[in-house]
């Protein structure tokens, strides 16, 4: 999407890949949105720990950084022995997936990585078909995010207001998003409608990088703390709720999505007001068969116990330097449990928007042919 900084307009995408150099480039987004920055990164296992570390973020965008990352490590392999370089990609493979275990977008994009290398008969080949699958991958997650603007803009109706949890935009993707594309292609319709941001606590990427997105687009906004929705909705403040997932389950319609949306599905339907899942179909996972084997990432207590911001600290000669600071917020004494995503069942859920139109979530298993091909 388009960034603005200080009166100059730039096109980015959130991850991207330099040829020449082997690396990585993504959006330093635990800066966000108090400095844009974009870092180079150089080898695979950093790369992994880009995507542990949440300098990248969110299904599609891990999606593609794995799938760049098994490239990229694939690529550096030296030598001409078959077998020592599918022990390397297994390496690679193995080390990338467990960065981050809930969202299914990597497994899916390393997969397709995979299976392109299978066409190469040499090492030189493999590696280059590696990095054209991984540049497919990516051209997809932004063809899917267009996809799913053109399938969900209809929903938004002119003076809407909508809810959003976490941050399910363009940062999350490769381009463009999938909560928020319904809402760019309402606005390019001339649509006028507001959205609230949920905060998104602990790590608050609905009040740092959902709101950041909204502002570079001029798309009327507020950020709301994460217990205010029910409040609202209860006032008749609210008409919908779109959120993104990180991995939604093809055979029972399960849909995984950060810590928090749950209880917001359970106040939608409390309100009958229509809550939509927008996905890439990168974020189907075809194979678990129920939401209770779905592995829930467990973060360090660390976040609930405290917040990060950004403090300006006056240096030599007078120059200012905007530092990233962590502040304890909790009781000094006691301990925390953070589970970072939850389940929503499919009867709480009034459609998927997917690039290949909205669904209910049991529909998904009837038209497996059709969105697996
Ligand atoms: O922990 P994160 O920030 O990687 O969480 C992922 C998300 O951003 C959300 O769960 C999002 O709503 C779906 S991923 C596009």
């Amino acid at each position: 999407m388009n960034v603005t900084i200080n009166g100059r307009t730039q096109h980015f995408r959130t991850v991207s890949f330099d040829s020449g150099t082997n690396s990585v480039r993504l959006i330093e987004q635990r800066l966000l949105p108090h400095e844009f920055k974009i870092v180079s990164i150089r080898n695979f296992r950093d790369t992994a720990k880009a995507i542990r570390d949440m300098v990248v973020r969110g299904a599609g965008a891990i999606g593609a950084t794995a799938a760049y990352g098994l490239a990229q490590g694939i690529r550096a392999f030296r030598g001409g022995d078959l077998n020592a370089f599918s022990a390397n990609v297994a390496t690679v493979y193995q080390t990338l997936k467990e960065a981050r275990p809930t969202a299914v977008d990597p497994v899916n994009a390393m997969n397709a990585v995979c299976a392109a290398m299978r066409a190469g008969e040499s090492i030189e080949e493999k590696q280059s078909l590696a990095l054209a699958a991984a540049e497919e991958f990516a051209n997809e997650d932004v063809r899917h995010c267009e996809e799913i603007g053109r399938h969900g803009a209809g929903l938004i109706r002119n003076g809407a207001r909508i809810l959003t949890h976490c941050n399910a935009g363009w940062l999350a993707f490769v381009d463009v998003g999938t909560a928020t594309a319904p809402l760019y292609a309402a606005q390019t319709a001339g649509k006028r409608f507001h959205v609230f941001c949920d905060e998104t606590r602990p790590r608050s990427q609905g009040a740092t990088l959902t709101a950041w997105e909204l502002a570079q687009q001029g798309i009327s906004h507020q950020i709301i703390a994460d217990n205010a929705a029910g409040h609202l909705m209860q006032r008749g403040e609210m008409d919908m709720v779109i959120v993104g997932s990180d991995r939604v389950l093809g055979r029972t319609g399960e849909v995984t999505n950060k810590i928090g949306t749950y209880t917001k599905a359970v106040l939608a339907a409390r309100h009958k007001i229509p809550f939509y899942v927008a996905i890439p179909l990168s974020t189907i996972d075809w194979n678990l068969k129920r939401g209770f084997d779905i592995p829930i990432e467990e973060r360090s207590e660390n976040e609930v116990l405290g917040a990060w911001g950004i403090l300006e600290r006056k240096k030599e000669k007078g120059k200012r330097k905007k530092e990233r600071c962590y502040v304890r917020v909790a009781n000094p004494a006691s301990g925390a449990r953070n589970p970072g995503f939850d389940v929503t069942p499919p009867e709480l859920i009034t459609g998927i928007i997917t690039p290949a139109g909205i669904l209910r979530p049991r529909d998904l298993w009837k038209q497996r042919e059709v969105l697996k091909s």
